[in-house]
């Protein structure tokens, strides 16, 4: 079986950040979001991949390669005309020649981030063969989502992004289907918003009576389209996140102390009086003095952190961080400085930042 993993779209909603990198390659838990999706394909012994990117983007082939690093053979699609919905994602991947008639795929929008495993799924996708196999999870907000009106244990309609939810079940970004999803993309007509929507695609396998079934997922399940989604999906990796060779060649000085489960990346130095309070992350070749790490952070490489107490916060490569004082749920950009408003004259906060960016003084 092959798996389609989308990567492409626009990610407004995640703007700065998204202005100069792909939503997908945003560090949770010091790794790329799309890592973590792909992983969990490879995992469920799915390894031909075929990854929808933009047209001309070029970012996330060079971020990952072939994909042998992570046991993936990846095959990169562009979206031909733009991002025209998930539906057309198919659509573009079947005139690619990457989906072709007799064969059944996954389809995982690599902006999801789970916990649990995907082989149970597929393999009741595969014995018990289905059309059409949705993952289920229960939310609070259904509204963000498109949502499955369930009878009897049967799903018997799909409605997207609805004002009044039939249930509090969100439909994940996690889909199997049968080759009648390559004809069924021709039949869908774009939706309000212009696209070409997959839950009208669900619509069509459940009116044309195909055997939809679904599955709630285990542990949990998180959609990344705002800043909070970020730092909570953050969390939960950091939560999940295997410690082994904790202290890989860094170098820890005499007041440091570190307490709970902390991974700390080759070539950092430690010094000066820390406290680091797991679960924590910390890149290759970064500097920390006189500072606190608090929990739920992840701290990228050749990042510097000096009279700092950061918390629940991701911070990126290459950044320089001289706070005096406390940053909480903070996302800090690429090569951002932060430093004391203290430092020079005159005293005041001196704010250098970019559209769309949000700043609590
Ligand atoms: O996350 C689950 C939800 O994903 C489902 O409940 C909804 O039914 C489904 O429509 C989708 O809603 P979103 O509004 O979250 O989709 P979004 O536009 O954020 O796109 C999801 C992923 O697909 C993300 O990785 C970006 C990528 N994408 C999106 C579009 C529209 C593309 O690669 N190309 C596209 O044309």
């Amino acid at each position: 079986m092959r798996a389609l993993i989308t990567a492409g779209g626009r990610a407004t909603r995640l703007r700065p950040i998204t202005w100069t990198l792909n939503k997908h390659l945003i560090p949770l838990a010091n790794k790329p979001m799309l890592e973590h999706a792909i992983l969990k394909v490879v995992e469920a012994g799915i390894i031909d991949i075929g990854v929808n990117i933009n047209e001309g983007d070029k970012e996330i082939s060079d971020a990952l390669g072939d994909g042998a690093r992570l046991g993936a053979r990846l095959t990169y699609i562009e979206q031909k005309g733009g991002p025209k919905g998930l539906a057309h994602i198919i659509k573009n991947a079947r005139d690619v020649g990457f989906l072709k008639r007799g064969e059944r795929f996954l389809m995982y929008l690599g902006d999801n981030i789970i916990l649990g495993s995907l082989r149970h799924l597929v393999e009741r996708f595969q014995n018990e063969n289905r059309n059409c196999m949705l993952a289920l999870s229960r939310v609070s907000d259904p509204e963000r989502f498109g949502v499955p009106e369930i009878k009897d244990g049967r799903i018997v309609r799909v409605v997207e992004k609805p004002l009044e939810p039939m249930c509090d079940f969100a439909i994940t970004g996690i889909y199997l289907y049968d080759d009648r999803a390559l004809e069924a993309v021709d039949e869908l007509k774009p939706s309000s918003r212009g696209e070409l929507e997959i839950s009208d695609l669900h619509q069509w396998y459940l009116d044309h009576g195909l055997n939809v079934g679904y599955e709630e997922i285990t542990g949990w399940w998180k959609d990344t389209g705002k800043p909070e989604d970020l730092l909570e999906g953050n969390q939960l990796l950091l939560n999940e996140f295997r410690f082994e060779d904790s202290e890989n060649g860094a170098e820890i000085g005499e007041n440091v102390v570190i307490q709970g489960r902390v991974k700390i990346g080759h070539g950092t130095r430690i010094s000066e009086k820390v406290l680091i309070r797991g679960p924590v992350v910390i890149g290759e070749n970064c500097e920390i003095k006189n500072s606190y790490i608090g929990p739920y952070t992840s701290i990228g490489d050749h990042t510097v952190i000096t009279n700092t107490e950061i918390e629940h916060s991701i911070i990126f490569p290459h950044c320089r961080i001289n706070a005096g004082t406390r940053i909480v749920d903070g996302i800090i950009g690429q090569n951002a400085t932060v430093t004391s408003a203290h430092d020079t004259l005159p005293l005041g906060h001196k704010l250098v930042i970019g559209d769309n960016s949000v700043v609590e003084l």
